[in-house]
């Protein structure tokens, strides 16, 4: 279930008759639990509860109902059940019908509301159904009601006007949408008169089959579209004369409505109900803007970035400033007037604004200072100063574009009714400007300068209907010419895999002229290229919310690099920290803030969530190591040791086995030295088995005797000539062999290419001729055991950590990046020969425990000792050779190898040289 589904099942149960003895196998209903599970519990099989009349379900919550008025002291009796803990329960729960109370056990939280109203506080539950959300979302009951009513809604008039749904009028039913939700804020907040004018128009003057809902809406639509004195001529019904003009394109154009079935009449009363005055425009506007995509529909808060993640952005970006001025003004009358014209002068534009989140927090804050200005100064009654169009956005999808703008219409009158009173929030409410400060479009195909120009020019785009407002006709007049400009946001990040063609055609065009590795750039590095190169005409230090693959491996050496010798520095940065939304898609993504400037000098900061450092540098990877980037090279530059990659095994299957299809051929006679074990990261970690033909040119007359094998290579041929790709279609000549005929060396260092975040080391080994490599591999062919010692230290892990950059959240092996480009000093025979012991005892500690696989081994939490033991002499060994005693910590290891770097590159010649790699061996300090 998702939470949209969850808050309707619990609407459900609280409005249906208190049932004490179902309640407690209801409420888990609602959050999603199997029949089964209910049936079991019923049982009592896996009650676990120790309080009388009480529900334990393991892991997740104890609950009960008790007596009335009885609540709280039968919270305390489920608070002290010794049965909690020993089931690991998140929550407690104790209703009689009336009241409810519960607790967060872990975090401490509670909920003491009446018994209908848990219907409000459902998010605080959500964990029960595995849904994780931050704090926002799960706190505003009305933004996901809403949200879930609108879905509803949604999906009820596609069912009635199938064509709505098409590519073509896709924008009719978004254009709707947007209209819809403009009404129903409209008359919860007063801007119609009248109380729910809207609904209980619709209500009365729709008969209740539905049959004339359309009508009824189009007239009113229309009537918000005709200036008063127009409206006799437009012949505009007495009962949709009473709305008012509401002008701002919003109801221009198209007046088409589309047909409403009973139900969804009903959804939309339903949804009108609501009180629309309390939603929050950040949080909805991210919620709203999945109803209208097939995929994410449902999936509340997919693109949502939470407010303090918003803030990492904007406080830094300009907030603080903006706050630090207004501490110095203190109540100096002439320097608050100074800040209050800086406040309107300023542009805050978002290249990728979704349902415009960011721009609506920046606004808010900015207004909130404004309020103190005047506050200070004794004129609260002035109007605000600053602009609307000033926070300017470029957004893809319609729907959310049109959103953006409601949701920053939104904000403006919330905040006028905040700091200035309803009344004078309404006499300036409507008519809406005709601005089109938003535009629909492609960020990456659209001049940013023409968007969000740098000095005021005239009004040109003014549009009558905002969905077909030319999307280069972004110019709107900045009367506050000569301010500053910032650039924020958290565009869309995809991996180069994973972009589409079109994508790639963006990046093309974006960087061509600038890097012909444009190919190898992550999504979101084209926002970070057109913000430099807006850069070019106005200054505007700009800030994003990014992957934080950005700053690692090959993205530095690209991006970042164009970046750097543009004149730009990072100004601050939030490292790492985990994305939180409710979409578990995201569960996992790791994002970093990044700020920019061409400024010299001045302050850096580095910020986590607790402090914040004033540094003299920071790196593209996000580090104060004096160090600009570290590029892939092809060969080692600081050992002669070489590390491969595996075979590539595409086009392959049929050369490949499963242990049983091995067994069988066995059984059939294939002899054993026509077989290998193949094995990529997976296998290796977790001791799974996978074989593989491996012939040679001169045997395969002997293999293929064998119908099976004969078979299998066919295949391969066949499989081979299928494809376009005329590099494969070349292999079918050797069908009996992969693409590459290597890794059949009697031993290799095998070094797995991706290795969970969690254990404390890279768990490279030792395998012998029995193993080929895939290429979900490396490997050092022959390989003296120093470098197994090297690869299995923290100091290595620290650089690959840094360097290469992680898969998801895992770490993520290169040769090139970060094998090739590790700093070794020169080593002495004697320092060889004890790493050499070092990496014998790591892997006679892992022997001692066959048959465990490297996955049980390297547990974190259950490493052996003696395993454990022998990597910290290992670390010992190796960190004496660099520092003559052990690192204190990571920072202290990155610090040791970027200056050896950066040392041993300058002594050997230009970066990527490649040149005289035996003798790039230095010495260390
Ligand atoms: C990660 S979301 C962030 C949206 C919003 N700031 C938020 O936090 O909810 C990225 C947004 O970029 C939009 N987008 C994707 N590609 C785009 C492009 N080429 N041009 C403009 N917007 C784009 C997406 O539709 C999405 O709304």
């Amino acid at each position: 279930m998702n939470a949209v589904e969850i808050a309707e099942a619990v609407s459900k149960l609280v409005e249906a008759a208190f049932d004490a003895a179902e309640f407690p196998f209801a409420f888990l209903e609602a959050f999603g639990n199997k029949a089964s599970t209910i049936k079991q519990l019923r049982s009592g099989h896996s009650n676990k509860s120790d309080v009388d009349g009480g529900l334990l379900q393991r892991n997740h919550i104890h609950l009960a109902v008790c007596e009335t008025g009885q609540v709280s002291s039968k919270l305390a009796e489920l608070r002290d059940s010794p049965a909690n803990v020993k089931n690991k329960v998140k929550f407690i729960l104790a209703t009689d019908g009336v009241d409810l109370e519960a607790e967060n056990l872990i975090s401490g939280e509670t909920v003491a509301c009446t018994y209908p109203d848990v219907a409000d506080h459902f998010g605080f539950f959500l964990a029960l159904a595995g849904i994780s959300t931050v704090r926002e979302i799960r706190d505003n009951a009305i933004d996901i009601k809403a949200t879930g009513r609108l879905n509803r809604l949604y999906i009820e008039l596609l069912k009635e006007n199938e064509d709505w749904g098409t590519e073509q009028r896709r924008q009719d039913m978004n254009q709707f949408m947007g209209r819809l939700i403009f009404c129903f804020f409209a008359e919860d907040t007063d801007i119609f008169r009248g109380e729910n004018l809207f609904t209980s128009t619709i209500d009365q003057m729709s008969d209740s089959r539905s049959e004339n809902a359309d009508h009824v809406i189009g007239e009113l639509f229309r009537a918000m579209d005709t200036k008063h004195e127009d409206r006799k001529a437009a012949d505009i019904p007495r009962w949709a004369d009473v709305f008012p003009y509401v002008n701002g394109g919003l109801f221009a154009g198209s007046k088409d409505i589309p047909k409403f079935s009973r139900i969804a009449r009903a959804y939309l009363l339903q949804a009108g109900n609501l009180n629309w005055k309390e939603i929050n425009p950040d949080i909805f506007g991210s919620m709203i803007q999945a109803i209208a995509d097939d995929e994410e529909r449902g999936a509340i808060g997919m693109h949502y970035t939470s407010v303090p993640n918003i803030l990492k952005v904007l406080n830094p970006l300009f907030l603080d400033s903006l706050r630090e001025q207004l501490e110095e003004a203190s109540d100096n009358a002439r320097k608050l007037l100074n800040l209050r014209k800086r406040l309107a002068k300023i542009r805050v534009f978002d290249p990728a604004c979704g349902s415009g989140n960011f721009l609506v927090i920046a606004y808010k804050e900015m207004r909130a200072i404004e309020f103190e200005v005047n506050k200070r100064r004794g004129e609260t009654h002035l109007k605000s100063e600053i602009p609307l169009t000033n926070f300017r956005g470029i957004e893809i999808r319609d729907f959310a574009a049109e959103i953006a703008r409601l949701a920053l219409i939104i904000a403006e009158y919330q905040c006028d009714e905040l700091y200035r009173g309803q009344k004078e929030a309404l006499v300036e409410f409507l008519p809406l400007n005709t601005q089109n400060w938003i535009v629909c479009g492609n960020a990456l195909r659209l001049d940013w300068l023409s968007v969000c120009p740098p000095t005021g020019t005239a009004v040109t785009n003014k549009a009558e209907d905002l969905f077909l407002t030319p999307l280069d006709q972004a110019q709107i007049d900045f009367e506050n010419e000569g301010g500053e400009t910032y650039i924020c946001g958290n565009p869309p990040f995809k991996g180069s895999r994973k972009q589409k063609p079109q994508e790639k055609e963006d990046l093309q065009h974006v960087f061509s002229g600038l890097t012909t590795k444009w190919k190898n750039v992550d999504y979101v590095g084209a926002w970070l290229m057109k913000a430099a190169i807006y850069n070019d005409e106005c200054d505007a230090p700009f800030a994003f919310v990014a992957t934080n693959s950005l700053c690692q491996g090959q993205q530095v050496p690209i991006t970042w690099v164009l970046l750097l010798e543009r004149g730009f520095r990072i100004r601050f940065v939030h490292p790492s920290f985990k994305w939180s939304n409710l979409a578990a898609n995201k569960a996992g993504v790791t994002v970093v803030v990044t700020g920019v400037d061409r400024e010299q000098g001045g302050q850096r900061m580095i910020y986590t969530d607790k402090s914040k450092r004033e540094v003299t540098n920071i790196n593209p990877y996000l580090t104060e190591h004096e160090i600009s980037v570290v590029p892939a090279e092809k060969k080692p530059r600081f050992t002669a040791i070489p590390m491969e990659y595996g075979v590539y095994y595409s086009k392959s299957a049929g050369l490949m086995l499963t242990a049983d299809e091995k067994d069988m051929l066995c059984t059939n006679g294939l002899p054993l030295h026509f077989l290998r074990r193949f094995l990529g990261s997976t296998e290796y970690i977790n001791g799974k088995e996978r074989f593989c033909l491996w012939i040679a040119d001169d045997e395969v007359e002997e293999a293929i005797q064998l119908t099976d094998v004969q078979e299998r290579i066919d295949n391969v041929r066949h499989d081979r000539l299928e494809t376009d790709d005329t590099a494969v279609n070349k292999l079918a000549a050797k069908p009996h062999q992969f693409r590459e005929r290597k890794g059949d060396d009697a031993s290799k260092i095998f070094v797995p290419i991706v290795s969970s975040e969690n254990r404390e080391y890279f768990p490279a080994g030792l395998v012998d001729r029995s193993v080929i490599p895939t290429n979900k591999a490396f490997y050092i062919p022959n390989g003296p055991l120093w470098a197994l010692a090297i690869i299995s230290s923290k100091l290595h892990l620290a650089w690959i950590d840094t360097i290469c950059g992680r898969l998801r959240t895992d770490y993520s092996y290169s040769n090139t990046l970060g094998w090739n480009t590790f700093p070794v000093p020169k080593l002495t025979e004697k320092n060889k020969s004890d790493l050499t012991q070092s990496a014998e005892d790591i892997l006679l500690a892992r022997e001692a425990h066959f048959p465990a696989t490297i996955a049980d081994l390297y547990k974190p939490e259950d490493m052996p000792d003696n395993l454990r033991a022998a990597h910290e002499r290992n670390d010992e060994v190796l960190e004496r050779i660099y520092i003559g005693r052990r690192f204190k910590n990571d920072t202290e290891r990155l610090e040791k190898l970027f200056e050896l770097y950066t040392k041993m590159t300058e002594a050997n010649g230009k970066i990527g040289g490649n040149k005289n790699q035996a003798s790039a061996e230095a010495t260390a300090p």
